[in-house]
């Protein structure tokens, strides 16, 4: 794991959107496969400036979200469908049908999600994945779990997620229960992974990210195993790295 310490928020977003924008121009029709939360959101906006002034492409890009809530349309402002148009695909050249995120409204469930990992196959992998990462650990919407799911399945949100996240909506009761995630093995497959977090409150997991037991427990510890990881950590985030101790 190479960890990159920076010292705010507007610098992770810019060496985030370097490392996405490097990729596509290495590979012009690379796939990316792309976070939501609030992490992410500096760097989207970075991608959409590079496009406007420097001309980078997304006309061969295809891309693959991690999650969407259960029970949310794509015009829910709250879903994630409507995050991704919002803060990027609707600014730059990226194909529509090049664009995937697991559907919140399935017809069958398990179709949905055979259907999600077909399709990343199909498409030759994930070139680079984005990941936020959740006060809990967890990456996508793969909670704390006694086990690792392996594919694209759905989750049942732990009380913390739903807290954490009642922010984006009016309240903690209009968060939805339930979440369409790619699973360990869907991320673990990706040729090159790129961990973001910014606050204290991500701190202690970040450091059982990079430091702890490789546990279902603590989900993003699996990337311990994974050959080319980057986690670009602000300096809050970092604090317990840099002090090199847990907090408990
Ligand atoms: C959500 C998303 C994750 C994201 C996490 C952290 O639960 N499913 O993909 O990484 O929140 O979000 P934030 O960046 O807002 O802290």
């Amino acid at each position: 794991m190479r960890v990159i310490v920076v010292k705010d928020y507007a610098e992770l977003s810019r060496n985030a959107a370097r490392m996405v924008a490097g990729q596509i121009y290495l590979k012009p029709d690379c796939v990316l496969g792309l976070a939501t939360g609030s992490t992410p959101l500096g760097m989207y906006w970075e991608l959409t400036q590079d496009y406007r002034d420097s001309g980078l492409n997304f006309a061969e890009v295809t891309t693959f979200n991690l999650d969407e809530y259960l029970g949310l349309a794509p015009d829910d402002p709250q879903s994630y469908h409507y995050y991704m148009q919002q803060n990027l695909f609707a600014k730059v050249n990226i194909k529509p049908e090049h664009t995937h995120i697991p559907t919140g409204q399935p017809q069958d469930i398990a179709t949905a999600c055979r259907e999600y990992d077909a399709a990343i196959k199909a498409a030759g992998g994930i070139d680079l994945q984005v990941l936020g990462i959740g006060k809990n650990g967890h990456i996508g919407f793969n909670e704390p779990d006694l086990k690792f799911e392996a594919t694209t399945h759905m989750v049942k949100l732990d009380e913390e997620t739903i807290a954490a996240n009642a922010r984006f909506f009016k309240s903690a009761a209009e968060v939805p229960r339930f979440a369409l995630s790619m699973g360990i093995k869907n991320i673990m497959y990706a040729r090159k992974i790129v961990l973001l977090a910014s606050g204290e409150e991500k701190a202690e997991a970040i450091y059982r990210t990079v430091y702890g037991k490789i546990t279902p427990v603590t989900p993003a510890s699996i990337l311990q195993l994974h050959q080319d990881v980057t986690v670009i950590v602000e300096e809050g985030a970092a604090g317990l790295l840099l002090e090199g101790r847990a907090q408990s």
